[in-house]
């Protein structure tokens, strides 16, 4: 495509191409709009690769011509191609990241989701806290569902994950699903972020950004030491989070995310007989189920509408209802206490803030262009 120069011949004029090839400028259009929205990042070479396949695949068949809406559409569907492709090369995802090579996604991760938290409500709730766990441990890569084996250690049996995070085979159905659909295309890190959201509120709420690909490592130690505990205290929370480039106000409206869902009795047990700043008549209720020794797995709501996402959880940290340490300490005469009260009385603001920092933990460290893979399944990477 090198235009001959005082100094340069180049293959323009060659007996092959002269006043034969054709069609420079179309591929110079593409560029132009490429270079606007990723300056410096694609190259002509692939602009010219798409363009050939987009150019013959959308030309009617019989007639050895191609329309000219066609040849228009043609080049629309390279440059959505291509913007998906830097958006992605820039670090960048995007919420129609699919939308050309994978539209139905959005439709099968909802239906499974909706099958499966009618049969088991209890899941929506896990598979956020999924999401939540794949993000802090080496960024949102799908790297909590890969499976140990003889030669690989993954971040199932970290200390914050054993025999506690659960949901895993809802998103190997997922999977099987979306490869029937769409072969080798979305990656588990993506199918996780989408489950988290439709678990939650069924696909209304927050647009999910797309575009992640799938680790090739995991991290037992990076799951040990950046998993916040429920027994960490305020400062401890704030930065925590901090390291993962979100505010305390992102701490506290995540945290939010216990507004629905359980916790085992281990976990909240010296909160319930040990703490002071508990409402007593709570601290009660919940001994009912955990007592004080033994019991160690049975399972406590975070509040007392365990399968609806509202601001309830906001409400009682009010009333000193927080179910674990880590909840309470959210409003304790400290500096959340403020936002705490807010999402207490706003409900519409708690829903708000909590799809924006859904998507800001969502753009935790994602694997994007080349790096990583779309792995066939999601608890081994691809041999
Ligand atoms: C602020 C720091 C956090 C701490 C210390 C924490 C800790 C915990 C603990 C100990 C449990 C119970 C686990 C068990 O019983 O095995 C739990 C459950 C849960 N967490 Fe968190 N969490 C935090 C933040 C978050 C965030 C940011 C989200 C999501 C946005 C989240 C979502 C959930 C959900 C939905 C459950 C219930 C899961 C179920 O019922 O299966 N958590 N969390």
């Amino acid at each position: 495509m090198l235009d001959d120069t005082r100094s340069f011949t180049g293959e323009k004029n060659a007996g092959p191409n002269r006043n034969s090839a054709r069609g420079f400028e179309v591929i110079d259009a593409i560029k132009t709009r490429i270079e606007a929205a990723c300056n410096n990042t694609v190259s002509c070479a692939d602009i010219l690769a798409l363009a050939a396949r987009n150019g013959v695949v959308l030309a009617p068949a019989g007639p050895d011509y191609v329309k000219e809406d066609d040849k228009i559409y043609a080049e629309v569907l390279s440059f959505k191609r291509i913007l998906e492709a830097c958006n992605s090369a820039n670090g960048q995802l995007s919420p129609n990241f699919y939308a050309t090579t994978c539209s139905n996604l959005q439709t099968i991760v909802l239906d499974v989701m909706r099958q499966t938290v009618n049969r088991e409500p209890r899941m929506g709730a896990s598979i956020l806290r999924l999401f939540f766990h794949d993000c802090f441990v080496q960024g949102c890569d799908g790297s909590i569902l890969l499976d140990d084996t003889g030669s690989f250690t993954g971040e199932k049996n970290a200390q914050p994950n054993s025999n506690s995070v659960r949901g895993y085979e809802v998103i190997d159905a997922i999977k099987t699903r979306v490869e029937t659909a769409c072969n080798n295309t979305v990656s588990c890190a993506d199918i996780l972020a989408l489950a988290a959201r439709d678990g939650v509120l069924g696909g209304q709420s927050w647009q999910v950004q797309l575009g992640r690909r799938d680790s090739i490592t995991a991290s037992l130690s990076g799951a040990d030491s950046d998993l916040p505990s429920p027994f960490a205290d305020l400062p401890t929370l704030i930065s925590m989070f901090a390291a993962k480039g979100l505010t305390a106000q992102d701490m506290t409206v995540l945290s939010g995310g216990h507004a629905i869902g359980f916790s085992q009795c281990l976990l909240f047990r010296t909160r319930i007989y040990n703490e002071t700043n508990i409402d007593p008549a709570f601290a009660t209720a919940r001994r009912a189920n955990c007592p004080f020794s033994g019991g160690d797995t049975n399972l406590g709501p975070f509040d007392n509408t365990p399968n609806r996402f509202d601001n309830n959880y906001y409400q009682n940290l009010v009333a000193q209802r927080g179910l674990l340490h880590s909840d309470q300490v959210l409003f304790n005469n400290g500096s959340q206490d403020a936002t705490v009260r807010t999402y207490s009385t706003n409900a519409a603001a708690f829903l708000q803030d909590f799809g924006a920092a859904m998507v800001k933990m969502g753009n935790i460290g994602p694997l994007t262009g080349t790096n990583g893979e779309i792995r066939r399944s999601c608890r081994v990477i691809n041999s």
